[in-house]
């Protein structure tokens, strides 16, 4: 990563500060984008966090950080993340470290998602340079191929990687995503598929956008 795009993902992380607050109990996401965030999380007395993957849990652990299970903690007010891209309507490809599962699931599970990137990160639109990665069950993965290929789509086994949950990753490009809701959907409907990495039906709520002039932020 250049000089550049480090202090950009630091700035945004410093943006993104101003949206916690003491007592909360905060998703946070995986990539190094979040790992910015995770370092200025201690300015912050939190009551503890949900991570999104055993990588942020473990970075959290090291910062004496209270790490709570999902399960037991009800709708959290906040969740934030980084994105691989993001287009207008601040729907998103995730899943570049692998972990898409587990943050559409914390993600779907919180009041608010605030998403973090560079400017690097937006597009018209979805899927036409960053795959998305699909989350697979080891024993589907070539008949999911297959339904992937039906689709226009060219699916790439992210091999030597295996998910948090023991599960495979497609990363398929060229996947026609003019409607992003219903290609997760599609994507969805797949016998053998876990998850994808399109956050669509349930995009970002407000995006946080590092130029070199500043951080923006977009609502939907
Ligand atoms: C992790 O699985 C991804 O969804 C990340 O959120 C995404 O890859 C962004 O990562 P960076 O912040 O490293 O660009």
């Amino acid at each position: 990563m250049s000089e550049h795009q480090l202090k950009l993902k630091q700035d945004v992380a410093q943006a993104a500060l101003h949206y916690i607050d003491d007592g909360m109990i905060l998703g946070v996401g995986t990539g190094s984008t979040v790992n910015c965030l995770i370092e200025l999380l201690p300015k912050r007395r939190l009551k503890g966090a949900v991570a999104s993957s055993q990588a942020t849990e473990d970075k959290l652990k090291a910062l004496g950080i209270e790490i709570m299970d999902l399960n037991f903690v009800g709708e959290l007010d906040l969740y934030i993340d980084g994105a691989d891209e993001v287009n207008p309507n601040l729907q998103l490809i995730k899943g570049g470290g692998g972990a898409l599962t587990r943050e559409k699931i914390v993600a779907a599970a919180s009041k608010q998602f605030i998403c973090l990137v560079d400017e690097s990160k937006w597009v018209t639109q979805l899927g036409l340079e960053f795959p998305v990665p699909i989350e697979v069950l080891p024993q589907a993965r070539s008949y999911v191929a297959r339904q992937l290929v039906k689709l226009g789509g060219e699916p790439v086994y992210r091999e030597g990687f295996v998910t948090d949950y023991g599960n495979v990753i497609l990363d398929t490009y060229h996947l026609a995503v003019n409607s992003a809701t219903d290609m997760e959907q599609t994507l969805n409907n797949i016998v053998g598929v876990v998850c994808n990495g399109l956050f669509a039906a349930n995009q970002a709520d407000k995006l946080l956008l590092a130029k070199e002039s500043g951080v923006e932020v977009l609502s939907r």
